[in-house]
C-alpha cells in the first residue's frame, strides 16, 4: 500500500477535512501530513514515492499566495498528485488550473483533481454561507474520489487531464488593511485566536491587537473563538457577506476531474 503525502493550507479546516477523506478512500498504507497553515511551517523535502494530495482553499478565484509561498520547498520526482480546491460556494474560477500549473512546475504528475465546497470564511452563525460544508454527502464523495484515484493508479493509464479554469488566471485583488476585531467585553483572553492565525499577527496582552496590514481575512480567529468575541464587521466585509448570502445560497456540488 502506498504512502499518501497530504499537503495543505487550511486556516478553517475544510480543506484538511476533505483531503483526509480522499486519503481515506485511497486506502493509503501511511499518511504523512505537510500542514503549512501556521507561521514557520515549512517543509524542505523532495518526494520520490507514494502519492501526493495537494489541498488549497480558493481565495478570490485563485490559489492563496501565502499558501504557495509556504509550499515552495516541497518538490517531487514525477510522483502522482491529486489536486483539491475548496471553495465557499461562490466559484473556484481559475484556482484549479493555477494549482495544476504550480504543481506540474514542482515536478508532480497531476492525475486527478477535485473541487469541493467548504463553509465560507465569512459565514457567521446569523449569516450562513455554505454553513456545515463539507457535509456527510461531500465527505462520502471525497472518499469515493479517493477510491477512483486508487483504481486509476492501479490501471497505470494517466491520460491528459481536462479541468475547468482559464489561463491567464483572473487578476488577484489586493488584500490587507482589514482584519477581524475582538469585543473586549466578551473576550476571555484564552489566546486561541492568536494560536490559529496563519500570519501570527494577533497579539494577546491587556487587549487583543491585530496587525491588519498583513491579514489574509481567512477568519480562522473568528471561527476558533469559543465565546464569539471575535468578529469581522468592517463595512466592506459586511457588504461582501450580504452579496455572498444573496447570490450563493444554492448549494453547489463537488466536481471531479479524473
Ligand atoms: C480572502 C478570501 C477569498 C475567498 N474567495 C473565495 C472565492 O473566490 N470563491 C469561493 O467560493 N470562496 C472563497 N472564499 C471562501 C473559502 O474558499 C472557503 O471558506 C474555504 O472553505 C476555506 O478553506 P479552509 O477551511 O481550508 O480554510 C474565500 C475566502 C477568503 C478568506
Amino acid at each position: 500500500m502506498q504512502t499518501a503525502h497530504l499537503i495543505y493550507f487550511s486556516p478553517t479546516g475544510t480543506t484538511r477535512k476533505v483531503s483526509e477523506a480522499i486519503a481515506q478512500g485511497f486506502g493509503a498504507g501511511k499518511v504523512i501530513h505537510y500542514d503549512v497553515t501556521l507561521p514557520g511551517s515549512k517543509f524542505d523535502t523532495v518526494l520520490t514515492d507514494g502519492v501526493a494530495i495537494i489541498g488549497i482553499p480558493v481565495y478570490a478565484g485563485r490559489v492563496p499566495k501565502l499558501c504557495w509561498q509556504r509550499l515552495q520547498a516541497i518538490t517531487a520526482t514525477h510522483i502522482p498528485a491529486v489536486l483539491v480546491a475548496l471553495y465557499g460556494n461562490r466559484e473556484f474560477d481559475d484556482a484549479l488550473v493555477e494549482l495544476r500549473d504550480l504543481s506540474v512546475a514542482k515536478g508532480f504528475n497531476v492525475i486527478a483533481a477535485g473541487v469541493f465546497i467548504g463553509e465560507h470564511s465569512l459565514s457567521t452563525p446569523t449569516q450562513l454561507i455554505a454553513a456545515g460544508r463539507p457535509d456527510a454527502q461531500d465527505l462520502k464523495l471525497a472518499i469515493q474520489f479517493g477510491q477512483q484515484v486508487a483504481a486509476k493508479i492501479a490501471s497505470e493509464h494517466f491520460d491528459t487531464l481536462d479541468m475547468e479554469g482559464h489561463v491567464p488566471y483572473k487578476e488577484r485583488p489586493k488584500f490587507g488593511g482589514q482584519a477581524p476585531e475582538t469585543d473586549a467585553e466578551q473576550c476571555i483572553f484564552c489566546g486561541k485566536c492568536a494560536e490559529v492565525c496563519p500570519l501570527g499577527i494577533i497579539a494577546v496582552d491587556l487587549l487583543i491587537t491585530t496587525n491588519a496590514e498583513n491579514c489574509i481575512m481567512c477568519c480562522a480567529c473568528v471561527k476558533a473563538c469559543e465565546v464569539q468575541a471575535r468578529h469581522f464587521r468592517h463595512p466592506q466585509i459586511e457588504e461582501k457577506r450580504a452579496i455572498l448570502q444573496k447570490n450563493c445560497s444554492k448549494p453547489k456540488t463537488p466536481e471531479i476531474f479524473i
